[in-house]
């Protein structure tokens, strides 16, 4: 069987790292590929070069070159400007939409059958822009945001517990910004909701610490976090290319759910080797149906400024 292919854009701190993660669990071959002369090539040089150490297949390379992305299977944008103190998200739009489109040309151009993962912010506005760039299915685009978002709230909950992190199964739905909507009815420890285990001051202070999750390790070190978005990003593609059906919260295409019709924005799914193959229809109660039209309806206004953009 052929090797599967992963083309991770962008040799940054999220980049490296993901290509880092992915060689070390032998995902596939690997390439990194940047504008900057010589730092995708250094930084799989230097991956490649911990392989005996970490046991892992040393088949990654790095580039500059567009041609050695050929016929991947999967396309990791993590590039565009990150966070600084004091920014928004929404304040990378401008920048990052030119970035994010010259790549998705690139994208269909070299491998027209991949699949689209975004990372770069604001995450679901450049998911709708790859998906619109690129032609492709809409379940082939997706954005790694809620992976990230979850992996942060089920963190705080398992210090809270004092459990492995891994006996939380929590949902979160929304934009990648502070109006994200973690649902702690949907998340539980060791398989009981939140909800029958914590008081509601509680939830709400850990979705609070979660939701400026960003926004605190930005300010500790002045840009913006990566190991966990590195770790998000490969857990996706690890979904696809081993076709594991995960249900994961995701940035994904929705047709009629939760009236997001022809949006993108996070809502769990289920991601297998066609991409996101399914989303998940949860019934919402009356706050959160109302927080998560909150959300969609940023995420939807951030969609039109993209319109105007491309
Ligand atoms: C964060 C950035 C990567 O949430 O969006 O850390």
């Amino acid at each position: 069987m052929a090797k599967n292919k992963i083309t991770v854009v962008g040799a940054g701190n999220v980049g490296a790292t993901t290509a880092h993660i992915a060689a070390t669990k032998g995902l596939g071959d690997i390439v990194l590929i940047d504008i900057v002369e010589g730092l995708a090539a250094g930084k799989a040089l230097d991956i490649a070069q911990a392989s005996p150490i970490q046991l892992s297949s040393p088949g990654i390379t790095g580039t500059c070159d567009w041609r050695q992305t050929a016929d991947s299977d999967i396309v990791i944008i993590t590039s565009g400007f990150p966070r600084k103190p004091g920014m928004s998200r929404d304040d990378l739009l401008a920048k990052n939409v030119e970035i994010v489109k010259s790549v998705s040309e690139q994208t269909a151009k070299h491998s027209p059958h991949s699949i689209v993962i975004v990372v770069c912010n604001p995450l679901d506005a450049m998911v709708h822009t790859a998906a619109k760039v690129t032609g492709f299915d809409p379940n082939k685009v997706m954005g790694m945001a809620g992976a990230l978002d979850s992996a942060r709230f089920s963190y705080f909950l398992a210090c809270e517990f004092g459990v492995g992190a891994d006996e939380i199964k929590c949902v979160l739905m929304g934009g990648h910004g502070d109006d994200m909507v973690p649902l702690p009815r949907f998340t539980c420890v060791g398989g009981i909701p939140v909800t029958e285990l914590l008081s509601p001051d509680k939830i709400a202070e850990i979705i609070e610490r979660t939701r400026k999750g960003g926004i605190e390790i930005v300010n500790l070190l002045g840009y913006s976090a990566y190991y966990a978005p590195a770790a998000g990003a490969v857990k996706m593609a690890e979904a696809i290319l081993k076709d594991k059906k995960t249900l994961i919260s995701c940035c994904a295409y929705c047709d009629a759910e939760y009236d997001a019709a022809s949006h993108f924005v996070g809502v769990p799914a289920i991601l297998g080797e066609n991409g996101v193959e399914k989303v998940i229809k949860l019934a919402l109660n009356d706050s959160e149906r109302d927080a998560f039209a909150e959300s969609l309806d940023h995420v939807k206004q951030l969609a039109v400024k993209v319109d105007k953009l491309l």
